[in-house]
């Protein structure tokens, strides 16, 4: 089979198109016939990190989605031939989704519905759970997303043209909040639009603060933030008492500053987010909302709902890595061969 590989730290040059032998799943595993792989800033920059040393070659990407085509002992053989999504698929293993057939977690592959295209399946775990992290985290809230779930709450989320962005507004508007966005230009107002945001505020050209405030004079309850230490004073300003800011983003040496006092009187929750190490229980919980989200047409991918795709044949990984390091705006895909 065509395995992408790396075998070293770098840029994505380091990023090989190989011949494997298809791998056979042990206790527990389902292999999965890959249709599409799923690019995130994840993968570029684990590409940069040297890989662990148990492990000789990794297939980079954590995301993808296709069809199961064999089960290992302990797993139903009922599931040979189901649609899935993928999720996590190379966290601290070797076996990624840029290769024709790979191996995951029987809980990792998660049944995709035949309305729902390879392309969403490819492009929901990683945003869409760290999304749902942000959306549930906050104190009292009720640690799930479905209909009516946040009905009450306004949401603001940062950067909405982002796919973690995208995956927030489009979840929030399910579960019923009112949702606010920021973005940097007239282009991605149209994406944020599209993604379903109720309010777009354009953070270089408006004044935010104030924008934000008159749709929402009490202030807004989830700030789901990309850019915390940019962001950091605006958040103050306008969230809520008892506010969450559940920030999910961060490069290396960044300092993240709040002014203790004001945000103590108001009971504010600056929380971080990183979906690899959320409880399991609170990740077994956002999969299932998320697949339900998928069973309602609730989440969608394409230019039409603020996500346009960026397609790249198998052998242009590399490529792949090249645009979404650049800033492409949407989700970069994978079409496996
Ligand atoms: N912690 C986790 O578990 C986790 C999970 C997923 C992603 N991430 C990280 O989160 C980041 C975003 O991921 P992504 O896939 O959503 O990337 P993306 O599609 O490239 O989106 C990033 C967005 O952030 C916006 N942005 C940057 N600075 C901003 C600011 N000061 N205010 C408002 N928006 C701002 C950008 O738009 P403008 O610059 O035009 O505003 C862009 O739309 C990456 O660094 C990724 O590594 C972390």
């Amino acid at each position: 089979m065509k395995s992408v590989v790396r075998t070293a730290a770098g840029g994505p040059e380091v990023l090989e198109l190989v011949e494997r032998s298809v791998p056979e799943p042990g206790p527990g595993e389902v292999r999965v016939r890959m249709r599409v792989s799923g690019v995130n800033p994840t993968d570029w920059r684990s590409r940069g990190r040297p890989l662990p040393p148990e492990m000789k070659e990794q297939v980079p990407h954590q995301d993808g989605a296709g069809v199961i085509d064999a089960v290992g002992p302990q797993v139903d053989p009922a599931r040979v031939g189901q649609r899935v999504w993928v999720w996590e698929a190379a966290w601290e293993r070797p076996w990624g989704t840029a290769q024709q057939y790979t191996l995951v977690p029987d809980k990792q592959a998660v049944a995709l519905p035949d309305h729902a295209s390879f392309e969403l399946g490819a492009a929901l775990g990683i945003p869409a759970l760290t999304a749902h992290r942000a959306l549930t985290v906050h104190d009292g809230g009720p640690g799930r997303i479905a209909p009516g779930t946040l009905h009450g709450a306004t949401v603001l989320v940062a950067g909405g043209a982002g796919a973690v962005a995208n995956a927030a507004i489009q979840l929030a508007r399910w579960a019923g909040a009112q949702v606010i966005t920021t973005v940097s230009s007239p282009a991605k107002a149209e994406l944020a639009r599209a993604a379903g945001a109720h309010r777009v505020v354009n953070y270089r050209t408006q004044d935010a603060a104030a924008e934000i405030l008159a749709v929402a004079p009490e202030g807004v309850d989830i700030i789901v933030e990309v850019a915390p230490e940019a962001n950091a004073a605006l958040d103050m300003c306008v969230a809520a008492r008892g506010a969450v800011v559940a920030y999910y983003s961060g490069a290396e040496g960044v300092q993240l500053s709040v002014p203790v006092l004001t945000s103590l009187s108001a009971n504010l929750r600056w929380q971080s987010v990183f979906v690899y190490t959320v409880h399991p229980a609170a990740k077994r919980q956002a999969v299932t909302d998320v697949a339900a989200a998928v069973d309602a047409g609730a989440l969608r991918v394409g230019e039409e709902a603020g996500l346009p795709l960026h397609r790249f044949p198998l052998e242009r990984t590399r490529d792949a890595h090249a645009a979404l390091e650049q800033g492409i705006v949407g989700k970069v895909l994978v079409d496996i061969p």
